[in-house]
C-alpha cells in the first residue's frame, strides 16, 4: 500500500483554516497515524548504515504566512492608536486573517507586561465568517486546558442556548475579549473576572476580530464583557433589551450563561431567551411558535 502523510496534512490545514483547534483521534486513527511514521522513519534510514541511528522524524516546518501584500490595503486591519504595539493581520481569507491574529496574541507585548494572566493563549472557536459573533470574559480551567473558549460548563449552557436557536457551534465565531486565563494565587479550577488593564490589553485584538469576521451581529455576555466593548459602567440589566453598537455592528448585550447556571428560575431564561429571539429577529431568522413561547410560564 502507497502511502503519503500529504493529503492527511493538508485536510488538517484546511480544518485550522475553518477555526478548528483539535481533531479527535481514535484508537483506528492512530493507527494509521503510527503507520505513517514508521514508514517515514524507514525512508529516513534508507540511505544509513547499519547500526547507525535513524535520523529522528520532525514535524513538517510550518508554512510563513503570505506577509502583507502591497497595494493591498483591505489584507491589513488597523490598530488601535492606544495599542504600543504594531497588530499587523494578514492573510487573504478571514481564517488566515484571524489565524494570523492568533499567532500574534500568543506573544502580545502589552498582556505579557501586566504579569497577571496565565501562559496559556486561548483564542476563538468557529466560523469566522459568521453572521454572530458572540463575545464572552475570559477562557477559565476547562478553557485553559482544551484551547477553545466556552467548553466548562458555562459554553455546555451556550451551546444549548445555540441550538434551541437552530444553531450550532461551526455557525457561530466565539471569543473572549481577554485571551488568557486571569491568574490567582494558588488557583486550581477556580477563576476570576478579568479587570479593566487586562481586557485593556487585549482590546486590539476584539477590534480586529470584528474588522475581520464583520458579523452581522454581535452578542455579548455578562456585564465584564459589555464594560470593555461599550465602555458601559451598567449593569446586564440596565444593558439589555436594546441595540448597542460597536465598531459600527448593532451589539446585544444578555446575561452570562453562567449566570442561568446558577439561577435557574424561568423568568431570568426567559429574559436571556428575549435577547436570543431579537437577535433571531433581527437576522430574519425563522422562528417558530415553539420557539417563541420557550420560558413562558404556563
Ligand atoms: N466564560 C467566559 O466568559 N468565556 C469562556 O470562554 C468560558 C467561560
Amino acid at each position: 500500500m502507497s502511502m503519503s502523510a500529504a493529503p492527511v496534512i493538508e485536510y488538517l490545514r484546511q480544518l485550522e483554516l475553518q477555526g478548528e483547534t483539535h481533531v479527535n483521534v481514535d484508537d483506528e486513527a492512530r493507527l494509521i497515524l503510527r503507520e505513517f511514521y514508521l514508514r517515514a522513519r524507514a525512508g529516513n534510514t534508507a540511505g544509513n548504515t547499519a547500526g547507525h541511528k535513524p535520523a529522528p522524524v520532525s514535524p513538517p516546518a510550518p508554512e510563513p504566512l503570505p506577509s502583507p501584500l502591497p497595494g493591498r490595503p483591505e489584507n491589513q486591519v488597523a490598530e488601535p492608536a492606544e495599542s504600543p504595539e504594531q497588530l499587523v493581520v494578514t492573510g487573504n481569507s478571514a481564517a488566515e486573517r484571524i489565524i494570523s491574529l492568533k499567532r500574534q496574541a500568543a506573544g502580545w507585548g502589552p498582556v505579557r507586561a501586566l504579569d497577571s494572566l496565565r501562559q496559556t493563549m486561548v483564542f476563538s472557536v468557529g466560523n469566522p465568517e459568521a453572521d454572530v459573533m458572540l463575545i464572552g470574559e475570559a477562557p477559565g480551567y476547562d478553557e485553559e486546558r482544551l484551547g477553545e473558549p466556552f467548553v466548562g460548563k458555562a459554553g455546555q449552557k451556550l451551546d444549548g442556548i445555540l441550538k434551541a436557536m437552530g444553531l450550532a457551534r461551526r455557525d457561530v465565531y466565539m471569543t473572549n475579549v481577554v485571551k488568557f486565563r486571569p491568574a490567582m494565587p494558588n488557583q486550581t479550577t477556580n477563576s476570576r473576572k478579568p479587570t479593566s488593564a487586562e481586557m485593556e490589553a487585549c482590546m486590539p485584538f476584539i477590534h480586529a476580530e470584528v474588522e475581520v469576521v464583520a458579523p452581522k451581529v454581535i452578542i455579548v455576555l455578562g456585564g465584564t464583557p459589555a464594560q470593555a466593548l461599550l465602555g458601559a459602567e451598567g449593569s446586564v440589566v440596565s444593558l439589555r433589551g436594546e441595540f448597542h453598537e460597536f465598531a459600527g455592528v448593532p451589539v446585544r448585550v444578555t446575561y452570562h450563561p453562567s449566570y442561568i447556571l446558577h439561577n435557574e428560575a424561568t423568568a431570568e431564561k426567559r429574559k436571556l431567551w428575549e435577547d436570543m429571539l431579537s437577535v433571531m429577529d433581527y437576522l430574519k431568522m425563522p422562528v417558530s411558535d415553539k420557539q417563541r413561547g420557550f420560558f413562558l410560564s404556563p
